[in-house]
């Protein structure tokens, strides 16, 4: 198989895992992230097959979206074995999907990644700030019917995993102080540092004029 041909293969396979979901997580977001990848590899060395095989996959195996993520991850590694990938670069990949969420990288011995890794990371990262992160926020957050916001809740600064997992006490307002605020200062890559400085700072400004507003209706 060609390379353009084990692309399309991985698009066409990551369509058909991930095009029904409803919690943001649909084929656009996918698409968003391989659309920054793209851009980020134009100034990072990294290799672009491993790099955006891992961006297709990423959300495919999500513990959050399905029941059994090992047995996605086994599919996954028949799936890629089946277009020629090596034993090397089919392992490349999952440790890529296996590794790059939000609450790995708060666990006390965060994952080392690969540059490719760290690219997928920034891109998907990218994709949950600024206008499309508070859109989705919000998707997410009707989806799973939280409150728009409380503000008995003082915003969390920390949390640890399960904590993290409870949406109990969740509102659509404290996500963006428990996760999306802090995710520019995470960020690895010059390019992805700098864009995310825009979408933070819109952010900022959506939590200012929401309050203001929240405020006025008093
Ligand atoms: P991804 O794996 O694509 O980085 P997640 O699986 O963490 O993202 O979540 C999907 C989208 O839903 C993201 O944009 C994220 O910010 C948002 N989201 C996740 N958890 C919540 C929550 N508790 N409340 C509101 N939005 C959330
Ligand atoms: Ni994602």
């Amino acid at each position: 198989m060609t390379y353009e041909q084990q692309l399309e293969a991985i698009k066409q396979y990551s369509y058909s895992k991930m095009h029904q979901d409803s919690t943001g997580h649909n084929f656009d977001h996918i698409q968003r992230v391989i659309n920054m990848v793209q851009k980020i590899l134009k100034t990072e060395d990294a290799d672009p097959s491993i790099t955006l095989a891992a961006a297709y996959l990423h959300d495919v195996a999500d513990d959050k979206l399905v029941a059994d993520p090992a047995k996605l991850e086994a599919d996954m590694k028949e799936f890629l074995h089946g277009i020629d990938f090596t034993d090397e670069q089919v392992a490349e990949v999952l440790f890529i999907t296996h590794n790059i969420s939000f609450s790995k990288s708060l666990s006390k011995n965060p994952p080392k990644l690969s540059l490719a890794g760290q690219i997928v990371q920034d891109a998907d990262r990218l994709d949950a700030i600024g206008a499309i992160g508070i859109t989705r926020a919000i998707y997410y957050g009707g989806a799973n019917s939280e409150t728009i916001y409380d503000p008995r809740i003082a915003p969390r600064q920390t949390m640890n995993k399960s904590e993290y997992r409870n949406l109990a006490n969740e509102t659509i307002i404290n996500h963006f102080y428990e996760k999306l605020l802090k995710l520019t200062d995470m960020m690895n890559t010059p390019t992805a540092k700098l864009i995310a400085q825009k979408r933070h700072q819109y952010m900022l400004d959506f939590l200012d004029e929401f309050k203001a507003e929240w405020n006025t209706e008093k």
